[in-house]
């Protein structure tokens, strides 16, 4: 079975345990903050975002109160129908996010919260030009990626039951050349405080250029 399907297949069979983790206020409070940071670097007044890799649709929801206007991806039925339950006034779209169905510019940003990871880094760079397509000039993407070094299905998942996801890790140098190719430079990046998810979750804040 190939990466991508396997981490849909488990995050299909793991979705309601994954939410529930997910929702406690220690986290949203700390997203909310990201995320409106997302919003403060949009020049619109009220930004169109898409959230890829959505999952529970908590961001959504979180980019809507904020002055956004969302729309949701992502490729796992479960993930959207947690989002559709705990958010029925979001805009949800099953989709993969390496083949986004928009046209061109048709997003003020872009944001990316621990999805990128599940992406085979061979095709990472392919993702990072369909969001720099659908982006409008001086859009802005909010990303989170792990940091480290390799890629592949987990070993021994000791989390969820133990149901496989695929993960790629990335140093900070591997990554910003990866996103500067793509036609991104940096505005601002940090991690989340150490207790919240550890200090291994990288945060940045980027602009579409070209
Ligand atoms: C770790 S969860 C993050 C969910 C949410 N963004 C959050 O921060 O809690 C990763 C999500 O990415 C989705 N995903 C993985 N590969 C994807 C792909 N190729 N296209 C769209 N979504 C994908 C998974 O289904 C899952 O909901």
């Amino acid at each position: 079975m190939n990466e991508v399907r396997q981490t849909i297949e488990t995050y299909d069979k793991i979705a309601p345990a994954y939410c529930l983790k997910t929702r406690l206020k220690k986290y949203l409070d700390w997203e909310e903050q990201y995320i409106k940071k997302l919003l403060f670097y949009s020049d619109s007044k009220k930004p169109k975002i898409l959230d890829v890799g959505c999952g529970d649709g908590r961001h959504c929801l979180l980019i809507d109160k904020n002055g956004g206007q969302s729309v949701g991806i992502d490729l796992s039925e479960s993930m959207l129908n947690e989002a559709k339950r705990y958010y029925p006034d979001g805009d949800f779209k099953i989709m993969n996010m390496r083949q986004l169905g928009f046209e061109q510019n048709s997003f003020d940003g872009i944001w990316s919260s621990g999805s990128i990871y599940h992406i085979p880094k061979k095709d990472v760079g392919l993702v990072f030009k369909e969001f720099h397509r659908v982006l409008r000039k001086n859009g802005v993407l909010g990303l989170s990626y792990k940091l480290g070094g390799g890629e592949g299905i987990e070993a021994n998942p000791k989390s969820y039951g133990g149901s496989p996801r695929y993960f790629a890790y990335y140093s900070l140098d591997e990554m910003d050349s990866l996103l500067a190719e793509s036609g991104f430079s940096e505005l601002h990046a940090c991690t989340y405080p150490e207790e919240i998810f550890g200090d291994d979750i990288i945060q940045v804040w980027l602009r579409k250029i070209g």
